[in-house]
């Protein structure tokens, strides 16, 4: 049976009431990416970065899951074969939403990690800078996000997935941010048939198969329609 790797973006998350990044009044318009999402941000002014995680992570605990989550979900319990869902979001609407094979290849509001020991542990709903490492007690802890200029998470079973995909989805991303904008080329590679949601064409638009041009409550509810009926 067919396996279905799927990538979401914000665009996901976007009628779930959550900015996406690069909308004309998105993330990005009302935050310098510099000072809230790289490490140097981080060193320069902790408190910044904490607040703005802290904020996103009270913002999405008071959103739920729309129909797109629902469907992808839905997929994964009643196809035959594999479905993957790797998202960049780092919020945990695919989980409740009642996906369970989930990669947050950007980290997670959920999570905290230590920045002297890389311990991992569930993140208070508010961090403080210099919180406590629970594992090596060091004042290091910082949101569990992968920031520019780190390395995203599982990238070699990500690219796994890939190269054994025969259908891949990317729903709701820009295409602006690698390696994720490259799944897309790594997908036809293994010879899988490539799928685009969005409301319009992406920064790799051009490399997709097949486009579903609308919101993805709708786009993708209605291909999994398809999917299950066959
Ligand atoms: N349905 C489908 N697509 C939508 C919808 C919707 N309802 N609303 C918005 N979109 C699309 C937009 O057209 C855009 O292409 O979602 C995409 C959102 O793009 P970005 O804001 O760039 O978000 P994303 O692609 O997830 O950003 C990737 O960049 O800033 C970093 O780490 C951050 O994970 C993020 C990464």
């Amino acid at each position: 049976m067919h396996k279905i790797v799927i990538l979401t973006g914000a665009g996901i998350s976007a009628e779930s009431g959550l900015e996406t990044f690069r909308a004309e009044d998105g993330l990005w318009a009302q935050h310098r990416v510099e000072d809230v999402a790289t490490p140097e941000g981080f060193v320069r002014d902790p408190k910044l970065v904490v607040d703005f995680y802290n904020a996103r992570r009270a913002q999405a605990a008071t959103v739920e899951p729309n129909a797109a989550h629902r469907a992808l979900a839905r997929l994964e319990a009643e196809h035959k074969g594999e479905v993957i869902v790797i998202t960049q979001n780092v919020d945990d609407l695919h989980e409740r939403g009642g996906s369970r094979a989930v990669m947050h290849m950007h980290g997670s509001l959920k999570g905290a990690l230590c920045a002297a020991c890389d311990h991992r542990w569930p993140a208070a709903m508010v961090m403080a800078p210099g919180d406590p490492c629970p594992s090596c007690a060091a004042p290091a802890a910082r949101p569990d996000i992968v920031w520019f200029g780190e390395m995203p998470y599982d990238m070699d079973a990500l690219f796994d997935h890939l190269a054994s995909a025969d259908i891949f989805g990317a729903i709701g991303t820009s295409g602006n941010v690698y390696p994720a904008a490259g799944f897309v080329a790594e997908a036809r590679r293994a010879g899988a048939h490539t799928l685009e949601f969005n409301l319009e064409r992406s920064s790799v638009g051009s490399q997709f198969a097949e486009h579903r041009t609308g919101p993805a409550s709708q786009t993708v509810t209605t291909w999994v329609d398809e999917l299950l009926s066959r």
